[in-house]
């Protein structure tokens, strides 16, 4: 069955779609099969993995909306299988909120877990119905915070938050753990910023590190696949560093 991670942060620009999608990539360079799940409707995610959404293809908005099958709905990349979001994703968010629904996902997801090893919800910058939802549905959740930028604000509020899923619609919910992304190894404030991390979270912050490196941005940019646009990065090295550390503790 596969680990389902609930990846998110409601602080936007730490680094949430870029672990999910260089995770994704490292996971496959491990011999593991992932699967990433876009819950943005700004589709970065998508986006990164080299696709071009256009308004007549299928999202994840209409996977949910028509209650269809997933397998259906899942695209095959070159690096991952995903779930693609765009801007029409927006469109569902008040008919979920209105008719409470948390546990979509859930349910569309259940018939194709088996065929993953793991599956990665790549969460919007807000506390909001897909967040919740991806909360609902996973096993774990894995909070990356910027490293240079007071990754402490705001991570009360998130883990009261992922408390509240927990009690009322997922007690299984763990935390995975806290990741240190834009790593500056040059910066003692990053060094500062770790040791704090460390003392909220002593068993919950990831050994690895991601360090700042332009050739993550760069690969965005060109819709690339990491290890592929630069295999010998820093990027490619704290990546599949982390892959390991979760696959094997
Ligand atoms: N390790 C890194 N080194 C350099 N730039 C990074 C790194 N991680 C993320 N970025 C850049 O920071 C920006 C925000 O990252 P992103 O993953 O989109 O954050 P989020 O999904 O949390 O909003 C993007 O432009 C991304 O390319
Ligand atoms: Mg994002």
């Amino acid at each position: 069955m596969a680990r389902k991670i609930a990846i998110t942060n409601q602080k936007g620009g730490v680094g949430k779609t870029t672990t999910a999608v260089c995770l994704a990539a490292a996971l496959r360079a491990s011999g593991k099969k992932p699967l990433l799940v876009d819950l943005d409707s700004q589709g970065n995610a998508s986006a990164a993995v080299g696709l071009i959404i256009e308004n007549d293809e299928r999202t994840l908005k209409d996977l949910i909306l028509e209650k269809g099958q997933a397998a259906d709905y899942i695209v095959a990349t070159g690096w991952t299988d995903i779930i693609p979001s765009n801007n029409s994703l927006k469109d569902l968010e008040e008919r979920l909120v209105r008719r409470q629904a948390w546990e979509m996902l859930k349910t569309v997801l259940e018939p194709v877990e088996a065929a993953y090893d793991f599956i990665l919800f790549d969460c919007p910058p807000s506390f909001n119905v897909f967040t919740k939802n991806a909360l609902a549905a996973a096993g774990e959740v894995m909070i990356p915070v910027d490293s240079g930028f007071f990754p402490l604000l705001g991570l009360k509020q998130l883990l009261e938050e992922i408390g509240f899923v927990k009690r009322s619609l997922n007690p299984k919910l763990e935390l995975l753990g806290v990741l240190a992304c834009k790593y500056d190894r040059r910066s003692s404030l990053s060094e500062q910023t770790y040791e704090t991390l460390k003392s909220h979270f002593p068993d919950k912050l990831f050994r690895t590190v991601i360090r700042v490196n332009v050739d993550i941005v760069k690969a965005q940019i060109a819709q690339q696949n990491l290890f592929e646009y630069n295999p010998s990065s820093k990027g490619a090295e704290d990546f599949l560093a982390l892959a390991k550390e979760i696959i094997h503790g």
